[in-house]
This record gives structure tokens, sequence and C-alpha cells, in this order.
């Protein structure tokens, strides 16, 4: 675990230690920034930082221009601080083992392990509610300050 935390790190291994029942996840990061809010949470939620290793960071922060489909691309500056506090705040724990296929959190191995059919039924993905396996949020509710507990979840209708 990092010890330069944000302190959600700290606020999540203290309610998982007196909640009992609530895992705190120390392998997840979430820290806070307002500049990666502001350009990284305004098409989708902004994804805790230790859901990917510093290399798949790195490498969507090259590809903004062709960014799934859409154009991500910006300024120089905003390029440069959020690629420098990316890779401090990237992950090293077990969600951040591997680098996933197209940079996708949604397509590393313990993702799909976690929400295999048994889990998500496939026609849940497609309900409106959903959208799509990113939106993380549909489903847990506090999924950006990196908060995945599963008694929490909650699959919308
Ligand atoms: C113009 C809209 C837009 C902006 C701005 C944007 N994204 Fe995205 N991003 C997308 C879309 C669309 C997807 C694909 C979502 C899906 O498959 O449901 C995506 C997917 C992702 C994924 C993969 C999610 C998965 O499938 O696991 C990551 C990681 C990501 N974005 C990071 C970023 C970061 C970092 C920034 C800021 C530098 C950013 N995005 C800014 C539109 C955007
Ligand atoms: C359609 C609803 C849904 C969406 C969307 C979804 N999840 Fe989940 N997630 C679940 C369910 C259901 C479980 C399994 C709970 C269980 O095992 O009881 C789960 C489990 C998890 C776990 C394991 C929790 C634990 O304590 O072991 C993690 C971590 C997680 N999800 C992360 C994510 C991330 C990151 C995203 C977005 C990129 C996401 N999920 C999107 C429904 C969802």
């Amino acid at each position: 675990m990092k010890t330069h935390g944000p302190s959600w790190a700290l606020v999540g291994a203290l309610m998982g230690t007196l909640g009992g029942m609530a895992h705190a996840d120390d392998a997840l990061n979430a820290p806070a920034f307002a500049l990666y809010t502001q350009e990284c949470g305004s098409c989708h939620m902004t994804y805790p930082t230790g859901l990917l290793p510093a290399a798949s960071w790195q490498q969507i922060m090259r590809g903004l221009k062709t960014h799934y489909g859409l154009d991500a691309s910006l300024d120089e500056t905003s390029q440069l601080t959020l690629t420098t506090w990316l890779t401090a705040h990237a992950g090293t724990g077990k969600y951040a083992r591997e680098t996933p296929k197209d940079q996708r959190i949604t397509l590393s191995a313990w993702f799909v392990r976690k929400h295999r059919a048994g889990e998500v039924p496939t026609a849940v993905w497609r309900r409106k509610s959903v959208g799509s396996p990113a939106n993380c949020v549909a489903c847990h509710a506090d999924a950006e300050r990196g908060d995945f507990n599963e008694d929490k979840v909650r699959i919308p209708p």
C-alpha cells in the first residue's frame, strides 16, 4: 500500500476495520484531483487510479486523440500534469497486475472473473440503466471513491 496515499484509502481502511465485514481494499487507490475530475470525469466516471498500472495510464494519455472512438485530447500542460499524476497514483496491487487489452479495466482478468455470468447475467450489461461494463457507478454507488464492497452492490432494474 502506498504511504503518500489519499485520505480515501485511510477512510476506507478505517471503515473497513470498524465495519467488520466491509473489507477495505488497500489495493485500490482513488485519490481526488480537480484536473482529473474536470478532464477525465466529463464523459464517464473518474476511475480509481489503482485499477490500472502506470503503463496503461501512460498508454491512455498517449492516445487521447483516438480515445475509444472519441477525441479526448488535452492541452500540453494538462496532458503532462495528468500523466505525471496518474503515474504516481497508478495501481500496484491485485487489480493492476496486468496491462489489459485496450487499456480497459473491464478487460482485466480479475474484472472478467468477478463479473462472470453467474454474478452478472449477460443481459444486465445491455440495460439502459447500466449501458456499459465501464459504468461502474451503475452498480457500485461509491465506485469513484474506490469502494466496490460486494455487500453494497446493487444491480439497477
Ligand atoms: C470525450 C469523452 C471522454 C473523455 C473526455 C475521456 N474519456 Fe475515457 N472513455 C470515453 C469513452 C466513450 C470510453 C468507452 C466507454 C465504454 O466502453 O463504455 C472511455 C473509456 C475509458 C477507459 C476504459 C474503461 C474500461 O472499459 O475499462 C479509461 C480507463 C478511460 N476512459 C480513461 C480516461 C482518462 C484518463 C481520461 C482523461 C485524460 C478520459 N478517459 C477522458 C470517453 C471519454
Ligand atoms: C451491472 C452491475 C455492475 C457493474 C456495471 C460493475 N460491477 Fe463490479 N460487481 C458487480 C457484482 C454483481 C459483483 C459481485 C458481487 C459479489 O460477488 O457478490 C461485482 C464485484 C466487483 C468487485 C469485487 C468486489 C469484492 O469485494 O470482491 C470489484 C473490485 C468490482 N466489481 C469492480 C468494478 C469496476 C471497477 C467496475 C467498472 C469498471 C464494475 N465493477 C462494474 C456488479 C457490477
